[in-house]
């Protein structure tokens, strides 16, 4: 019997977000910090970042706040070194940050894939390597972390118009695989999250999209096939997400690596 203790607490552990100024990443960022954990928030968007962890800190809750852009390595190397020196340490990594272009493929330009592939991939393939980099570094007690990667529906089944970002999403799912089977003797956990439309700006801008394609522009008429086609015929909201992730971050998940958490209403299961 392992002495772990398997709640959903955080108490003690160093969480790092990207994008975590706003939808997603920001609900991560107050949840997780709720439950004790000390949060280094990061985002190409400083203002909004800025005030994300006053209003943590005035709830009780251990935030600080780095500019990081996930494209960037030189970036990620102050962020992780920031949040050292903050907190002492690294437990937890969550790849939020990303972006959605959607088109017909024939009308998308070879810029707009290389910058969906630059955030949506290699930024996950940056932070995944300074991030264990520190959490298996002597300095941190060695004693492994875990990496939460934000893939998502369109990453496990195609969706027409968004060839690019199921190509991207689709990436981090088995990118997340193969990492959790090079470092799980180093108890490295990695695990991908698939969300399907959850309420954010992004979110509303795939509704957009889906109308775009099938009904010319009628958001109404996006937002209702989207419902109709999920079984508990909601959109998500973020709180949906973030309370995976929290599981994900916390030892009640420490067998588990490797795999794929889809949370999306049952909309990939139909
Ligand atoms: N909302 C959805 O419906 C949905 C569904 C499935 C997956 N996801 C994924 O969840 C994650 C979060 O999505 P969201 O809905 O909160 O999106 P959002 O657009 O509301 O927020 C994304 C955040 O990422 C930041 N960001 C963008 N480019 C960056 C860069 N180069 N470096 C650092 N930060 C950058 C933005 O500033 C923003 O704060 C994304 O990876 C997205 O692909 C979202």
């Amino acid at each position: 019997m392992t002495k772990q203790n398997r709640s959903f607490n955080l108490e003690g552990k160093v969480v790092l977000i990207t994008g975590a100024a706003r939808g997603i990443g920001l609900d991560c960022a107050q949840r997780l910090a709720l439950a004790g954990a000390s949060v280094m928030l990061t985002d190409v968007l400083e203002d909004l970042g800025e005030n994300a962890i006053s209003s943590i800190r005035e709830k009780g809750g251990k935030a600080a706040f780095c500019k990081l852009d996930v494209t960037c390595e030189e970036d990620w190397q102050k962020a992780i070194a920031a949040t050292l020196n903050s907190f002492a340490g690294l437990d937890v990594l969550v790849n939020n940050a990303g972006i959605e272009i959607a088109k017909p493929l024939l009308q998308m330009s070879i810029e707009e894939w290389r910058r969906m592939h630059a955030i949506n991939v290699e930024g996950v393939f940056l932070g995944t390597k300074h991030a264990i980099s520190a959490m298996i570094s002597d300095d941190n007690g060695g004693h492994g972390g875990s990496i939460i990667n934000l893939s998502s529906v369109a990453g496990l089944v195609g969706v027409p118009g968004f060839a690019g970002y199921c190509a991207a999403k689709g990436a981090v799912r088995l990118f997340s695989k193969a990492v959790a089977a090079e470092f799980g003797s180093m108890n490295i956990r990695v695990n991908s999250i698939h969300p399907g439309v959850i309420k954010t700006e992004m979110g509303d801008k795939a509704i957009q999209d889906v109308a775009n394609i099938v009904f010319g522009g009628d958001f109404e008429q996006g937002l209702n096939l989207i419902k109709n086609n999920t079984p508990l015929g909601r959109i998500g909201e973020t709180a949906d997400v973030a309370a995976m992730v929290q599981f994900l971050a916390s030892d009640a998940a420490c067998y588990i690596t490797g795999t794929e958490l889809v949370i999306d209403g049952g909309i990939s299961a139909v």
